[in-house]
Parts: structure tokens; sequence; C-alpha cells
């Protein structure tokens, strides 16, 4: 059965055509930000899944898997660790490069946030092409931690983004086509 919250929570997802350049369709999660039942769901359906899973680390994405990771790294019992953009952490940092639609980009984590053995969960409010979540497994994996699964609000189905994941799973809400 189709947890009736899940419709709702899409419901209140703002879709913007053309931003930022045309041709794409933004999702704009901070619609659900607004509606206080969309986002404690949100939190909630996430927080159900994982709480029995001996989660230790949720990892956040940035920008906006810095909003929905710490409600669900409180309510769960995990330390909440940022996945940043380059030069904005300030200790001994490790990173993994990612192509974009043109050039690349780096995400940086604090060295000693994660320790070899530990159980991960990536969020993100999105998964597109799939190349962020793909580089955020890489920098768990080569410091020893277990990604159990990445967390998403919203896949963009069409993009095809878990086939670059290889075997981790991904979890989502809404699937969009
Ligand atoms: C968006 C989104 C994901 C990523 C997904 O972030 O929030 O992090 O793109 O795309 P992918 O699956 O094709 O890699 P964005 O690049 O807009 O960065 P921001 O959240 O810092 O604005």
């Amino acid at each position: 059965p189709v947890d009736n919250r899940i419709s709702h929570i899409a419901s209140s997802i703002r879709v913007i055509p053309d931003f930022p350049k045309p041709g794409i369709m933004f999702h704009d999660i901070t619609t659900l930000l607004l509606d206080t039942k969309a986002f404690k769901d949100t939190i909630d359906l996430f927080v159900e899944r994982y709480r029995d899973q001996k989660i230790n680390v949720v990892a956040g994405v940035e920008a906006r898997g810095f909003i929905f990771g710490p409600p669900i790294a409180l309510a769960i019992g995990a330390k909440f660790v940022p996945m940043r953009k380059p030069k904005k952490l300030p200790g001994e940092v490790i990173s993994e490069e990612y192509s974009l639609e043109y050039g690349t980009d780096k995400m940086e984590m604090h060295v000693g946030a994660v320790q070899p053995g530990e159980r991960a969960i990536i969020i993100d409010d999105l998964i597109a092409t799939g190349g962020t979540l793909n580089a955020a497994i890489r920098l768990l994996e080569r410091v020893g931690v277990e990604v159990v699964e990445c967390a998403c609000v919203i896949e963009l189905a069409e993009l095809k983004g878990r086939d670059k994941l290889g075997d981790n799973p991904v979890f989502v809400l809404i699937s969009s086509t």
C-alpha cells in the first residue's frame, strides 16, 4: 500500500521549469520545508527505515543534505558528517573529484570524522545523474566505512543515476519522470 504521507510530500515540492537553465526541471524542496507536515513526514519516513539498522553515521551532501540529514541523525542516534564543496572545511580533508555536465567538482570530508567499520547512510535531497552520490560513496568507502544505503527525497528516474552507483542501494521517497 502506498504510504499516503508520500503523496502529500510529493505535492509539497514545487517544480520550476528552465531553472537554473533551459531544459532543467528544478525540483524545489524549499516549499516542502514550509509545510510542517510534509517536512516532519519526510524525516519520519527516513527515521522509520534506519532507526534499527545500527547506523553510526549520517553523511549529508552539501547543500540540501544539510537540511534533511541532521534531524535524521538526531532521531536515530547517529553522528552527522558534512560532505562539503572544496575549500570549506578547515581541518585536514580527503577529497573525491566527480564530473559535472561541464567540467569537474570536488567533495571533501574531514579526516577523522568517521572510523573504519562504521555504518553510514548518505542523505541528499535529489539524485539526478548520480555523480554526486557516487563521489560521496567513494569518499566513505576509501576510509573503510560501510555505506548501507543512499537516501534521497526525489529521484529523476530518467537520468538513471542508480546505474552509476554499482551495488550500492538507493532509497527514494518520490520517483519523478
Ligand atoms: C544538486 C542536488 C544534488 C545533486 C544531484 O545539487 O542537491 O546534490 O545536484 O545531481 P547528480 O545526481 O547529477 O550528481 P547542486 O549541484 O545543485 O548543489 P547545491 O545543493 O549545493 O546547490
